[in-house]
């Protein structure tokens, strides 16, 4: 596996790579979830190039890019055991030299759900994915479902601006206990970890509910919500578990990310929520209720 630090060295040894190319970006701090995006590559690739870099652009001046987990050593350990042949860990001015003045901005899709907590987030995201395709070139890039909304900015920024990549999503990969992976998980206290699974068995809650025969949006949100708040969860000691602040909880579509009422086969439940002081984000797909997709058999 060859490290690359600058722009001009990766060219010269991708050069070298067989295709078709997959490419995996990732802010390292690798867990399992990354690791699935590195084999679903090498699955339909012949050679994978994996980046790790924490982009400052894509965080806030009060987020956490100081205290965002680092550990390079380890990172290049895992991706030498999944097969990755480069591995892209440039230094922030390798990306944005002195000067630097231009933005990708994705309109609409940027702006609502995590754009609207995170208000220079996926102008960050977009303007790094950009310049890391430009460089990278791949054949397919792979992103994870976890983000779904950085998958739809993804999608549409490749399509607007003609990138000839074909962007894969990847299913979120859970803990035992239904929590989504995420490097953020380890700034979660104890008690918060114990609580923390309950996110996504609300949103499972608000899926069955919408898929029963008359279920509709409504349901999935009420059933979810009534899930996430109402404290008869296994907490460390009652009366003490730590709660659930909602920042947003939605049915969209998974593509725009527009509110939607009606439930088809790329309808999202979003939830982003605040245990203590972190985030945690996931999202399921809903299905149609019973009785739309089972006629006369409910
Ligand atoms: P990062 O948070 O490191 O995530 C890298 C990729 O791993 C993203 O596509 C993310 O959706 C995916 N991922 C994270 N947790 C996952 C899980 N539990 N299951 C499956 N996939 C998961 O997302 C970023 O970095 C950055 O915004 C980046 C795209 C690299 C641009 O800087």
């Amino acid at each position: 596996m060859i490290v690359t630090r600058t722009v001009a060295d990766t060219r010269a040894v991708l050069t070298q790579l067989p295709r078709p190319l997959g490419f995996v970006p990732t802010m390292g701090a690798l867990h399992a979830g990354h690791l699935e995006l590195v084999r679903q590559a090498r699955a339909s690739s012949q050679a994978v190039v994996a980046s790790i870099f924490v982009n400052p652009t894509q965080f806030g001046p009060r987020e956490d890019f100081a205290a965002y987990p680092r550990d390079e050593a380890r990172d290049l350990q895992l991706l030498e055991r999944e097969g990755v042949a480069i591995v892209f860990a440039p230094a922030a001015d390798e990306l944005y030299a002195d000067g630097f003045s231009t933005q990708v901005d994705v309109h609409g899709i940027s702006d609502r759900f995590e754009g609207a907590e995170r208000p220079v987030h996926f102008g960050g995201v977009a303007l790094v994915v950009t310049k890391l395709l430009n460089i990278v070139r791949p054949d397919a890039a792979y992103f994870g479902q976890k983000d779904a909304q950085q998958l739809a900015v993804v999608r549409r920024l490749v399509r607007d601006l003609n990138q000839p990549v074909e962007i894969v999503g990847v299913p979120t990969v859970r803990e035992k206990d239904g929590l989504a992976l995420s490097s953020r998980n380890a700034y979660l206290t104890p008690a918060e970890r114990a609580v923390a699974p309950n996110l996504y068995l609300a949103l499972r809650a608000g899926a069955a509910a919408a898929a029963k025969p008359g279920g509709t949006y409504k349901d999935a949100i009420i059933a979810a919500t009534l899930r996430l708040t109402t404290s008869d969860h296994d907490a460390p000691a009652a009366g003490e578990a730590p709660e659930f602040a909602i920042d947003y909880l939605a049915v969209v579509d998974a593509d725009s990310f527009n509110h939607t009422q009606a439930i088809g086969p790329r309808t999202l439940l979003i939830a982003a929520v605040r245990l203590g002081s972190t985030r945690l984000l996931d999202n399921v797909f809903l299905s149609p209720s019973a009785h739309l997709t089972q006629g006369a058999t409910v």
